[in-house]
């Protein structure tokens, strides 16, 4: 039990004389009865400063999702496909952070911090992120370098990118592509703008948060180190 100056302080009302005040006032209910001075209370209590509820915060929950294909990066999808939070089964009203293609897999952050997420999809505060593409033919030299120094998609160049080739035949090349941005269906796009199509495209990494082992569908709690890590980004 805590003392309802002290609850209320700590949860940012105020000093505990000027919680008093407001308590004095008949500013202050619990569990719907106006409070007293001196009373105690505890998290199961409902304490309303004016009628909304102090200390109501929701968890922030943090997640990472390997998203398989074949999903939609929405909390609710129009025409009835299946969305990530099919997948998710946690007790906070979570959204992806940023999107990842119907048919593209990989890497999706889902959280219930609001201003985490926008802080990560706003475009200057755009974080690395690591995709293994598949492409059909092969990816010659001078269209690697042209991937690099940035190919115009929708009428604007893109940023530079690094373009590794992993292994690759007459028929596909696999490619590792780090991208900055995170313009709508950018990697797909980019390729398209050397000629080349995308059969596969998975999401590795964002910044320095990785899939690793997840297999499609898995997700897993971030720690509080990745989660410290992006609210720092
Ligand atoms: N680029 C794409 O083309 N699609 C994605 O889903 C992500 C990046």
């Amino acid at each position: 039990m805590t003392r309802l100056n002290k609850y209320l302080a700590d949860h940012g009302v105020g000093s505990r004389r000027e919680c008093d005040k407001l308590i004095a006032d008949g500013a202050v209910t619990v569990n719907g009865k106006v409070a007293a001075l001196g009373m105690s209370v505890s998290e199961s209590d409902h304490v309303a400063l004016n009628g909304k509820r102090v200390g109501d915060k929701q968890k922030l929950c943090y997640i990472l999702l390997h998203k398989p294909k074949g999903y939609v990066t929405t909390v609710k999808d129009d025409l009835g496909r299946k969305t990530v939070m099919d997948l998710v089964h946690v007790n906070a009203r979570l959204y992806p952070v940023g999107r990842l293609d119907y048919d593209t897999e990989g890497l999706l952050i889902l959280t219930n911090d609001g201003a985490l997420a926008n802080r990560l999809t706003h475009p200057r505060n755009e974080v690395d992120k690591t995709y293994i593409a598949r492409i059909s033919g092969i990816l010659t030299e001078s269209e690697r370098l042209a991937l690099e120094r940035g190919v115009v998609i929708d009428g604007t160049k893109t940023a530079p990118a690094t373009v590794r080739i992993l292994s690759g035949d007459s028929h596909r090349t696999r490619c590792e592509v780090k991208i900055h941005e995170g313009r709508n269906h950018q990697v797909k796009k980019m390729f398209q703008a050397v000629g080349k199509e995308v059969e596969f495209l998975k999401r590795v990494a964002v910044g320095e948060l990785r899939l690793g082992g997840l297999k499609r569908g898995e997700y897993r709690f971030l720690t509080e180190k990745e989660t410290e890590y992006l609210k720092n980004l």
